[in-house]
């Protein structure tokens, strides 16, 4: 509820001698011995957290997924609108079977949050309520929401109030991920609990015949610090990150699971808050590495499977394996991570990840065969001049881009891309050289090239489009994306969320098309828009006529063009190209704002607590677009 943003400057002679940052990783012993006749390790390197002892113990949890409450029906056009409610609140989760739960906050109270499993075509609200005791903003990372709807950092809902969150689900299929983005503490509360799954599927990929239903599951990866007291520690390293010595998957430290010897589709996650993980798949414990296909990331699926031995994910990033398990029937396979990874702090069992137990027999033999060798169609990249260069780095103690953190109100939004435009983004890795996985929202970009560090781009970083390139120290690296379909002003950011939290968040303002007859007014622009903005918490609004009177107000505003996003893109081209100057049907026309009345059209004016120090941070509203100035040209 406090918003304690304490700038700590690193002694890094402190941090040498209390081994938090041993750069010799001798000190922490490879931990990957079989003990005896069973095939538990028996870590023997450093803890910071108390020792673990439960390797594979306890069963992979999957999170349920979500259902919708109810579904709105536009009587003219047929179009549907699911709405969905989630709870905000705190939990307790067993992480040691010999010490005291420990408190967390997580969506509907669980962690992992309920997995959203949403249909292409589908529009969707969800209302997120704020029971909990933190600020709360909600961000779908890989979907393309209209900006008030993106989880802006300055965009919280205090405790006691609740935003409905309106989203396109248009795209083509892909592992995404829904997270917690208020300013400053997104590290913390994703730590917490405050994470999980949102995939989108769509008919070209079911007809894939990939492994689906239980041959189908999501892995979100994490790694986390407890106290002797079995409470969690959010332990940033001065500011440079929280490695972590526990890794968890879906909240549980080293789960095993069960599997039959058959194809899967396993979706990884790294949702970590700053370890990276190097994964590869392993015979027993530590045996022969089996390999597998790569066969999707962030925004979907490849063109092609890659054949590949391992994986490098970092933060914010997702890869889809397709993993065989026929040949192992009654063995073991154990999921692995590389130490020795970028600035990553190893501690006993950083090594290790997960186990999969196979089974004897398969019972549904059903999409198990081949991997198809033609996924999904990737556009060749636009072959444009780099437009824009960007640095990360660290300057004194603040982590920043081009200089710029999100506290520099005035000057934290970097650039301006035209709407519809290509633009090559050169992202630099400077001063610090810290792990920075650069997360663009709004967009899927391609990696063209990294020069410095690992000098190449990984077959599976260029087979399909993605939201998070992993700019490693002494990086430089190239990624192009068209900045469409929408206009308005969207963050980019570094995933490792300390750094994020420490300053290095911007924005760029996608620009409205002058001749489509845009000017400030339109109301997806402004991530603060007022009418967007999170209520107090009022049990009027929570009954389904007022529900439905609000999707109908969702509906009207026309935010995704009738759900119509490639007609958004033919009219964007035809302006590129100089045709047809003319808005598509939909994009946002100016509407009379007083159609709002039922739902309240006032901003919160917040009786709950303010974090003190946050008018400044508080944006768009307050510092810029207060009603009588919100034309002005400000962005
Ligand atoms: Cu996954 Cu801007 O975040
Ligand atoms: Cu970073």
């Amino acid at each position: 509820m406090f918003r304690a943003r304490v700038w700590v400057v690193a002694f890094v002679s402190t941090l040498f001698a209390n081994g938090v940052f041993a750069s010799d990783t001798s000190s922490t012993t490879p931990s990957a011995t079989v003990d005896g006749n069973s095939s538990a390790p028996r870590p023997t390197g450093k803890w910071i957290s108390p020792e673990y002892k439960w390797f594979f113990e306890y069963p992979l949890p999957i999170s349920p997924v979500k259902d919708s409450k109810l579904t709105y029906t536009n009587e003219s056009s047929g179009a549907l609108i699911d709405y969905y409610e989630v709870e905000v609140k705190t939990l307790k989760k067993q992480i040691y079977p010999n010490l005291p739960e420990c408190d967390m906050i997580g969506y509907d109270g669980i962690t992992p949050g309920p997995t959203f499993v949403m249909r292409q075509g589908r529009e969707a609200v969800v209302r997120f309520t704020n029971n909990g005791p933190t600020n709360v903003s909600v961000h779908v990372h890989g979907q393309y929401n209209r900006a008030p709807f993106d989880g802006w950092a300055a965009d919280y809902a205090l405790p006691g109030q609740y935003k409905d969150y309106y989203y396109p689900n248009a795209q083509n299929a892909r592992t995404i991920w829904y997270h917690d983005h208020t300013e400053f503490v997104t590290g913390e509360h994703t730590y917490q609990g405050q994470e999980g799954f949102y995939i989108i599927t769509d008919p070209e990929e079911q007809a894939l015949g990939l492994p689906s239903g239980k041959y189908d599951v999501a892995l979100g990866l994490a790694s986390r610090v407890y106290r002797a007291n079995g409470s969690l520690w959010y332990e940033t390293n001065n500011d440079v990150g929280l490695w972590g010595d526990i890794i968890q998957v879906n909240g549980q430290p080293w789960p095993y699971f069960e599997v039959e010897p058959r194809k899967y589709r396993l979706r990884l996650l790294n949702g970590a808050v700053s370890r990276t993980f190097h994964l590869s798949f392993h015979e027993g414990l530590d045996g022969e590495v089996v390999s597998f296909y790569a066969i999707a990331s962030d925004s979907g699926l490849f063109s092609h499977p890659v054949n590949t031995d391992s994986i490098a994910i970092s933060m914010g990033e997702r890869y889809e394996a397709v993993v065989d398990f026929s040949k192992y029937a009654g063995h073991n396979i154990t999921l692995r991570n590389s130490r020795g990874l970028g600035e990553n702090v190893d501690y006993a069992a950083t090594d290790l990840v997960m186990r999969f137990v196979v089974g004897g027999s398969v019972s549904d033999d059903t999409n198990n065969g081949d991997v198809p060798s033609d996924l999904h169609y990737i556009p060749p990249p636009p072959t444009s001049a780099p437009a824009k260069d960007f640095t990360f780095e660290r300057i004194d103690s603040e982590w920043l881009i081009n200089g710029v953190g999100f506290t520099d109100v005035e000057n934290r939004i970097l650039t301006r891309p035209q709407r519809g435009a290509d633009e090559i983004w050169t992202l630099h890795n400077g001063n610090g050289n810290g792990t920075h996985p650069v997360h663009i929202h709004l967009v899927d970009f391609q990696v063209l090239s990294r020069t410095g560090g690992r000098n190449t781009v990984l077959p599976y970083e260029s087979a399909g489009m993605k939201d998070v390139v992993w700019l490693a120290g002494g990086e430089t690296i190239q990624v192009v994306a068209r900045y469409a379909p929408w206009d308005g002003i969207y963050m980019f950011h570094c995933h490792n969320l300390v750094h994020e939290d420490h300053d290095m968040l911007v924005a760029f303002n996608v620009t409205q098309l002058e001749k489509w007859g845009y000017d400030n007014s339109t109301i997806f622009i402004d991530p603060m828009q007022p009418e967007f903005r999170p209520k107090d918490i009022k049990s009027e609004d929570y009954t389904e006529d007022a529900i439905l009177k609000k999707l109908e107000w969702f509906f009207s505003t026309n935010a995704y063009n009738k759900g119509d996003v490639s007609a958004v893109y033919s009219a964007l081209d035809a302006y590129a190209t100089g045709g047809t100057p003319l808005p598509p049907a939909s994009t946002e026309t100016p509407r009379n704002i007083s159609t709002l009345q039922t739902v309240s059209t006032t901003a919160p004016t917040s009786t709950i607590t303010t974090p003190p120090s946050s008018e400044v941070h508080e944006s768009w509203s307050h510092t810029r677009s207060a009603p009588s100035t919100h034309k002005s040209g400000i962005y």
